[in-house]
């Protein structure tokens, strides 16, 4: 399994169940990636997307609450029943947030996919600072561009090294055109 987020400068992902950046490109390269594979969520995450759930993709939910049976997606009432449900496809499944379920699940993922906003703005949900963790370190990084409102990012990707139990498969990323990767143990 996968994390992919957007973050702002300081590591925040939320504000007032929303996105903190708008960025169209970053949004097509979520898409790229996801489609055709499992997404798993939180309830609010879910509930923040306009159209519902995302098209073309396995979508899992998690929520405690036992009536919450939207359309259109498959419940797990924790987030480790989320990854019972996933299957055992792991580089198909992809953790799409919220800052709760990517709390749960971060330890469980091979890579992160971090789009990395160069800006601060009010949050009120943020992702793990990766740089400050030993157990993940840099393994690409794409140049990006500046979104519509003049916001440059760029693409991190980052691997789980301390993850004893990862994989050694190809690095998808790697069907984008990436840069050499810049470990921050170097
Ligand atoms: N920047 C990004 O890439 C990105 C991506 C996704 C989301 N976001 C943002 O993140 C924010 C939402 O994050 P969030 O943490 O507030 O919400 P969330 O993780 O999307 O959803 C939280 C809900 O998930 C369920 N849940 C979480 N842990 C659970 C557990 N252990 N057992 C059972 N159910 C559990 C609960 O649902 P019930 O209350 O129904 O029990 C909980 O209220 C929004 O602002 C959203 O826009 C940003």
């Amino acid at each position: 399994m996968n994390a992919i987020v957007s973050v702002t400068s300081d590591w925040g992902i939320g504000f007032d169940g929303q996105l903190l950046v708008r960025n169209r490109d970053d949004m097509r390269r979520f898409v790229d990636l996801t489609m055709g594979g499992t997404v798993i969520m939180g309830r609010r995450t879910l509930e923040s997307f306009p159209g519902g759930p995302l098209k073309g993709r396995r979508n899992i939910v998690v929520s405690a609450r036992p009536d919450y049976e939207p359309e259109g997606v498959e419940v797990a009432r924790s987030p480790e029943g989320a990854l019972a449900l996933a299957g055992d496809d792991p580089e198909n499944v992809w953790l799409i947030g919220g800052a709760s379920v990517y709390e749960a699940l971060l330890p469980r993922c091979e890579r992160a996919y971090v789009t990395k906003n160069a800006c601060e703005v009010t949050a009120d949900a943020w992702f793990p600072n990766l740089d400050e963790d030993d157990a993940w370190s840099v393994e690409s990084t794409e140049p990006g561009g500046i979104t519509a409102d003049g916001v440059s990012f760029e693409y991190v990707t980052y691997r789980h090294v301390a993850r004893e139990d990862a994989p050694r498969k190809p690095f998808i990323g790697s069907l984008l055109s990436h840069r050499t990767a810049r470990s921050k143990r170097a």
